[in-house]
């Protein structure tokens, strides 16, 4: 991103990310073409912040007046017990992606679950009456979890860590529509589960970097699925490669970052987000 139209001064407010790792988030760019639109005198950073510094991290940003900032993978969860106060949808949810600075106080909000689902409807995908296989249970997950619970047949959630899983299960009962349940990330059931879903929904960080995968076979998808994948590095993981082969249709998680995003900007400035300078920030980085 280039500077040199932005004069830096006492007067300006920073925010920023935190999380670990951090150098794949795009949010720098969107927001710093957002600010930067507006004519806001504010930039965006990165902070890269391991999870055994959290605590003095986010005193650390108190204590710098920092203006706000948002919470990635890994502390999406466990940075509510280091904030002042939750907004009702964060503290549903459980989890954090958005914090705002007011006076001295952090409050913590959430905007995944209303950007995944924007992103849903913007595509013209309803939620309503679907069976929902949803991958992960952390900080994004529990989001996406508690949007799409009051509408969907059936959710069945797939983690590694079962004991997660299943809380993550036992929390979206209570608001859900339809039956959820639980399975183990390496369940024999899977193949079968995968063939009777008809919205797959990757919220766990496999297929991150191409690092690991999603444990789906390109054979088990149908021209009746439709993917979505959260992880928007790469853009087109190898899930939604194999989902495309199988004619199924197929949602990036570039439109819910920038949803995401522009929930977490209306809540900082109180403005309404300039999504197309957003959008053509991320484009440009994407399209190289
Ligand atoms: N497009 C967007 O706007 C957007 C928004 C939010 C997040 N994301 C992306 O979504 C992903 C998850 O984010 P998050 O904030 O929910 O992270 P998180 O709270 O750290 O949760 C990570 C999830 O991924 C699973 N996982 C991690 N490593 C794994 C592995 N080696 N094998 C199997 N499962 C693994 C975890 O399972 P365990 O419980 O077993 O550890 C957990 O369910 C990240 O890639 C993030 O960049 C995208």
């Amino acid at each position: 991103l280039e500077f040199c139209d932005q004069t830096i001064t006492g007067k300006t407010a920073v925010y920023g990310v935190i999380g670990d790792p951090v150098d794949h988030s795009m949010s720098p760019l969107m927001q710093n073409a957002a600010f930067r639109k507006l004519g806001i005198d504010a930039i965006y950073v990165p902070f890269s912040l391991r999870s055994r510094m959290l605590e003095a991290g986010i005193i650390g940003l108190k204590s710098l007046g920092v203006r706000g900032f948002n919470v990635t993978i890994p502390h999406k969860m466990h940075v509510v017990e280091h904030l002042d106060e939750l907004d009702h949808k964060a503290s549903e949810i459980g989890s954090v992606n958005t914090v705002v600075n007011i006076a001295g106080r952090l409050v913590g909000h959430n905007t995944d679950g209303v950007g995944a689902l924007n992103t849903l409807n913007q595509a013209g995908i309803s939620v309503s009456g679907r069976k929902v296989l949803l991958f992960g249970a952390g900080g994004a997950a529990h989001a996406i979890g508690h949007a799409i619970a009051p509408m969907a047949a059936e959710i069945t959630i797939v983690n590694r860590n079962p004991a997660r899983g299943k809380r993550l299960m036992a929390r979206l009962a209570k608001i859900a529509k339809g039956k959820v349940s639980f399975v183990a990330l390496k369940h024999t059931r899977l193949e079968r589960i995968v063939r009777q879903a008809d919205l797959i929904v990757n919220a766990s960080s496999m297929g991150m970097a191409n690092k690991l995968d999603v444990p789906i076979e390109a054979g088990w998808l149908q021209s009746k699925h439709t993917v979505f994948d959260i992880v928007y590095e790469p853009t087109e993981t190898r899930l939604l490669k194999i989902a495309r082969g199988a004619g199924a249709r197929t949602v990036n998680g570039l439109d819910m970052l920038l949803n995401q995003g522009a929930c977490s900007f209306e809540i900082w400035t109180g403005k309404p987000a300039p999504i197309s300078s957003m959008r053509e920030a991320v484009d440009r980085f994407v399209e190289g």
